[in-house]
């Protein structure tokens, strides 16, 4: 028997490693399984945690508001030391690149346990971009004995760095829970009436698309992106709501402070946690919205304006064109297989990109393929497999 312990802490690490909790869980006799979430997100982690009915066995509870890299760093390393110490696994998972899986890791290697890392090898060999995340993957994969890769590419980068230990193609688990969701939302019309409902709890009904109307969900996070780019993020989508009046744009705000003060002061709304949807004509501020109602947003919109890395490899696979508010990107897949572009953070370009989507057909129609690099859905049976036999 295995004990082995899954350690995750922000809202993507939880939808992409809670599938794979579950799949250790379908092998009792060979895997002792073990959950242990930092806490570097809290709401958005929780979210995930329900949808999924993940229980975690140990909470660091670590998350400040306004927390640094120091802050987590910190927390995540000397909360582990202690898990660890008491759980003894024989291999610990993480996940990604967030600052929970690179002090996780560091945590593991200090007490000399084996390290498995999912979703390895993306690279952007830019140190700055996306800043801090090309570091913690790097240093997490100089750590790590078991690399699973989610595409051959990212394979390609770790065999070309010599990383130490195994690596194998597993496809990215996010489509695993991509696939989890739409099954849940294909099949079982009550639910997807709740999901509608909850939206429309959350500031959006989607009833509004029935009459033709168009809708671009948006999202922003990135720390590398705060200051101008963000400025020049928002300005853009205000410029765009003018201008397409027929077309309603959606941006559930992330929790971070520093992505909703310069919401709150270009738009001059409130965007406490606690406040209210805010609704400016056809722009929608929106709370962040739970698993389920994120895939339907996704999945009835025109396309998508992100700087995020999940949504760049969930929209693809639902046939979104997505743009990508970045000036680089450790997942060049999609952007070679036409459906995900890079238009950073300059205004004119995220407008130009955004209105030829909105008005030429044909260009739309050469984005809009569902193509799917990332997998088949189902990577965590790869990744258990491997380790049934390591
Ligand atoms: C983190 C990850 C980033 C990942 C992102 C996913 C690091 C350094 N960054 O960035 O790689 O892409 O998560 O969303 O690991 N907050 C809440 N409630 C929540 C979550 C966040 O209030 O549930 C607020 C808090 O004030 C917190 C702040 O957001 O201090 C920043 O959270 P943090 O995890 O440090 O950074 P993210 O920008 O979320
Ligand atoms: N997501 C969600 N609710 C939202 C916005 C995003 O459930 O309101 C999901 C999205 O489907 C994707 C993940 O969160 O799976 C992406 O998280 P985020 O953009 O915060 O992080 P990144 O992927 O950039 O690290």
């Amino acid at each position: 028997m295995k004990k082995v312990l899954l350690v995750f802490g922000t809202r993507p690490e939880a939808i992409k490693m809670c599938p794979l909790v579950k799949r250790f869980q379908n092998y009792p006799d060979d895997f002792e399984t073990m959950v242990c979430v930092t806490g570097q997100h809290r709401q958005m982690l929780d979210q995930v945690l329900s949808v999924f009915d993940v229980k975690p066995d140990y909470d660091l509870n670590i998350m400040q508001q306004g927390q640094d890299l120091y802050d987590v760093t910190s927390r995540v390393l000397v909360g582990m030391r202690d898990v660890i110490q008491q759980t003894s696994p024989d291999v610990v998972l993480v996940h990604g690149d967030t600052t929970t899986s690179f002090a996780a890791a560091l945590a593991a290697f200090y007490q000399h346990v084996a390290v498995g890392h999912v979703e390895a090898g993306l690279r952007t060999y830019n140190t700055y971009s996306p800043w801090p995340e090309e570091l913690n993957r790097q240093l997490t994969g100089r750590i790590t004995t078991y690399h699973f890769s989610p595409t051959p590419l990212s394979e390609q980068n770790l065999r070309s760095e010599h990383v130490q230990g195994e690596i194998i193609v597993t496809g990215n688990t996010v489509i695993d829970a991509l696939h989890m969701v739409v099954d849940r939302l294909h099949t079982d019309n009550q639910l997807t009436a709740q999901v509608a409902n909850n939206l429309l709890q959350a500031g959006y009904d989607l009833n509004r698309l029935s009459d033709g109307r168009r809708m671009v969900l948006i999202t922003g996070h990135r720390r590398e992106n705060f200051g101008e780019g963000f400025i020049n993020m928002l300005s853009a989508i205000k410029d765009l709501s003018e201008q397409f009046l027929g077309v309603d744009f959606v941006y559930p705000m992330h929790l971070n402070p520093n992505v909703r003060r310069p919401i709150s002061e270009l738009f001059g709304i409130d965007t406490a946690i606690d406040s209210s949807v805010q609704a400016i004509g056809n722009l929608f501020f929106i709370n962040p919205l739970e698993y389920l109602e994120f895939v339907m947003m996704m999945e009835r919109s025109t396309l998508v304006l992100t700087d995020s890395g999940g949504i760049q490899e969930e929209a693809p696979g639902l046939g979104k064109p997505v743009l990508v508010m970045r000036d680089t990107t450790e997942r060049p897949e999609a952007v070679e297989s036409g459906t995900v572009k890079l238009v950073g953070t300059n205004r004119e370009l995220i407008v130009r990109e955004t209105s030829r989507l909105l008005t030429d057909a044909a260009y739309y129609d050469q984005m809009h393929r569902a193509v799917n690099p990332y997998g088949d859905g189902h990577a965590c049976e790869r990744i258990v497999q491997m380790l049934l036999g390591a």
